[in-house]
């Protein structure tokens, strides 16, 4: 028996296995599995090849106790039987020194996604700017929409709402477009608002983070990079090392530079840049033209509002009940593992006919283990709950998944959008 219960303020106590699961149950650090009511949300449209539903958060609150400490062997083992026997606590009692091997990934972490020629308007949105810009000397009143915003030391750009910028058909379109996107790959319905942002000498964005706006932010690029007159301009996002740096990047022999420490993209024409908003990010300050027709030009905003989607044979209320039961089982588990914050978006096919989860695709994984005195290894806390997901749904050789949806009723197969959402 080699499990110590750990209380943060030092005292240790011996304890035995059932013990320490059963304690772990009620007092570990609940991790928050959550999607969110649709009804709470406003903004943003629904396409109208979705459907959206409003489900109950699963886990609304969630109690910070830093109680347990255990090995990642145990917490392997955990995981797996967990999954298997719902806590059959019996086989974690063996011999301490068998080797177990590290759980596996089933996703990997993407905190930045790049998209190329998103959007099929996106010329016409730019010939919108460069016909207001064409002549410094007309004084219609489209040029003078724009707010110079000045925040000192942290933000200094020209910037508008895009929907008063453009034509409602126009900006329909765009919107559509990111919404369209949000929802088939990332498993939010909504959007903020899209702001447009020109960057002339002297605008820069310094590092902050957004991390109450939504999950992803977004940048939609309409800036002709590659003729470029300026300086800077990147997006930059600081690299994920850099914020375990003493436990990846550091070394005591090799210096660092930019390169190693921030992730620079660049706004290519047209490019969709998604990323994680918690992340320390920024603008790289332009420097070279005071030109807006060859400024740094963007679209951006935030996608938000987290929200199952459903195409094929099954509503969404009709595949309520089978998919509440699925997260009930899910959140049973994950709820007494070692805490994470992020999102997990999977795609869960259904069949039409026996009701059987038959695939799932990893589609957008923003999800990091909360340091703490669990002990496990960050990787093996995402790969525990990716492995207590996919076998709950999907089941394995050794025990198939007893999640049943009904059968559509035209028998059509149904796909599930599902976003996963730890707080
Ligand atoms: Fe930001």
């Amino acid at each position: 028996m080699f499990i110590v219960a750990e209380r943060y303020w030092g005292n240790r106590v011996d304890a035995s296995t059932q013990q320490i699961v059963s304690m772990s149950q009620r007092m570990i650090e609940k991790c928050c599995l959550q999607t969110y009511a649709a009804s709470h949300f406003g903004r943003g449209r629904v396409s109208a090849h979705s459907k959206s539903l409003g489900f109950a958060p699963w886990c609304p609150s969630s109690q910070y106790s830093s109680w347990v400490k255990i090995s990642a062997k145990t917490f392997s083992k955990l995981i797996t039987t967990s999954v298997m026997r719902k806590h059959d606590v019996s086989v974690l009692i063996e011999d301490e020194d068998e080797e177990e091997p590290p759980l596996e990934q089933l996703s990997l972490a993407q905190h930045v996604i790049t998209v190329e020629k998103f959007l099929p308007e996106a010329q016409i949105l730019r010939d919108v700017f460069d016909k207001r810009f064409d002549n410094p000397r007309d004084i219609s009143p489209e040029r003078f929409m724009w707010d110079y915003w000045h925040v000192p030391d942290q933000y200094t750009l020209i910037r508008t709402q895009a929907q008063v910028y453009f034509s409602s058909a126009l900006y329909d379109r765009l919107e559509d477009a990111l919404i369209s996107y949000g929802e088939s790959v990332l498993g939010c319905r909504g959007i903020t608002p899209i702001w447009m942002s020109y960057y002339v000498d002297g605008c820069v964005q310094e590092l902050h983070c957004d991390n109450p706006h939504g999950p992803f932010a977004f940048v939609l690029s309409l800036t002709d990079w590659d003729a470029r007159k300026f300086r800077g301009g990147e997006t930059m996002i600081l690299h994920p090392g850099v914020l375990d740096y003493w436990g990846s990047l550091y070394s005591s022999q090799q210096g660092l530079e930019q390169q190693q420490l921030v992730q620079l993209v660049e706004p290519k024409f047209n490019r969709l840049t998604v990323f994680d908003p918690r992340f320390p990010h920024g603008v790289k300050a332009v420097s070279g033209t005071r030109d807006p027709r060859e400024a740094r030009l963007v679209l951006h905003g935030w996608f938000t509002e987290p929200t199952p989607f459903f195409r094929g044979g099954l509503s969404a209320d009709e595949a309520a009940s089978a998919l509440d039961d699925a997260m009930g089982d899910i959140m049973e588990i994950l709820q007494d593992l070692p805490p994470a914050t992020g999102i997990l978006t999977i795609r869960l096919e259904v069949n039409g006919t026996t009701g059987e989860i038959t695939k799932l695709e990893w589609l957008a994984d923003t999800l990091i283990a909360t340091p703490g005195p669990h002990g496990v290894p960050s990787d093996q806390v995402r790969a525990g709950m990716q492995q207590v997901i996919s076998e709950t749904l999907l089941g394995s050789a050794d025990s198939p998944s007893n999640i049943r949806f009904p059968p559509s009723k035209d028998g059509t197969n149904t796909e599930i959008t599902l976003p996963i959402v730890f707080e």
